[in-house]
């Protein structure tokens, strides 16, 4: 079981608690079920892709969230990540930079069929106070990488934390990058 790869993939109905679950114990808050069976209705505006471990109980040991969105007239998509989570486990072993990778590929495969290229924006935040998610996206976000801090963020998100600013990222996917993820 032990070298059994470890697949990228994205959401399915039946793995809704557990990742549910997941965020509940990486992250202040979680969605309600509601949010991820809209992933999986609508991944073309919101996405949800997983990390499934053949070794683990339950399977599910790191998610992504996103949403897509783009202002009229642009042709720039923005890839929004809403949560990022890897359970502590399975940390420092590429997930979460792998996560992002496949959610790019994802957006690039849905905009392979539209009519005009595009470039993907990519849009992160991380609390003041997390200094693990700071130090992930600088060192992952690394193409015209922008960095601010929003004051006041998460004032109503009733989340406890010991800021309620965030620091925004935001950077460029490269384009044409070699993308080599698990199974989509
Ligand atoms: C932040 C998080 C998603 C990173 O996941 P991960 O799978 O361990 O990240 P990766 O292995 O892809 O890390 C890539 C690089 O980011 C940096 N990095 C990641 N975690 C780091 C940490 N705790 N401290 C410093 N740098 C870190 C490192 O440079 C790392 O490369 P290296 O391992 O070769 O040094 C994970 O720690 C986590 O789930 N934290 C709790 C939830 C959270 O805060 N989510 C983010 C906000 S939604």
């Amino acid at each position: 079981m032990e070298n059994q790869p470890i697949a990228i993939r994205p959401l399915r109905a039946q793995d809704i608690h557990d990742v549910y679950q997941l965020h509940k114990a990486l992250l202040p808050l979680s969605y309600p079920p509601a949010f991820f069976r809209q992933c999986i209705l609508h991944p073309q505006k919101q996405l949800c892709l997983v990390v499934e471990s053949p070794s683990t109980t339950p399977k599910i040991v790191a998610f992504l969230t996103a949403s897509v969105q783009q202002a009229p007239q642009s042709p720039v998509r923005e890839l929004h990540i809403l949560t990022l989570g890897v359970a502590s486990t399975h940390r420092r072993q590429g997930l979460a930079t792998e996560l992002i990778r496949a959610a790019i590929l994802l957006l690039q495969k849905n905009l392979a069929c539209a009519d005009t290229p595009s470039h993907i924006k990519l849009v992160a935040h991380a609390a003041v106070s997390n200094a693990h998610a700071r130090a992930f996206f600088r060192k992952t976000m690394v193409h015209e990488l922008e960095e601010e801090r929003v004051e006041g963020l998460y004032r109503k998100s009733g989340m406890m934390l010991a800021s309620k600013d965030a620091y925004r990222f935001t950077s460029y996917a490269p384009l044409g990058m070699d993308l080599c993820v698990g199974a989509l």
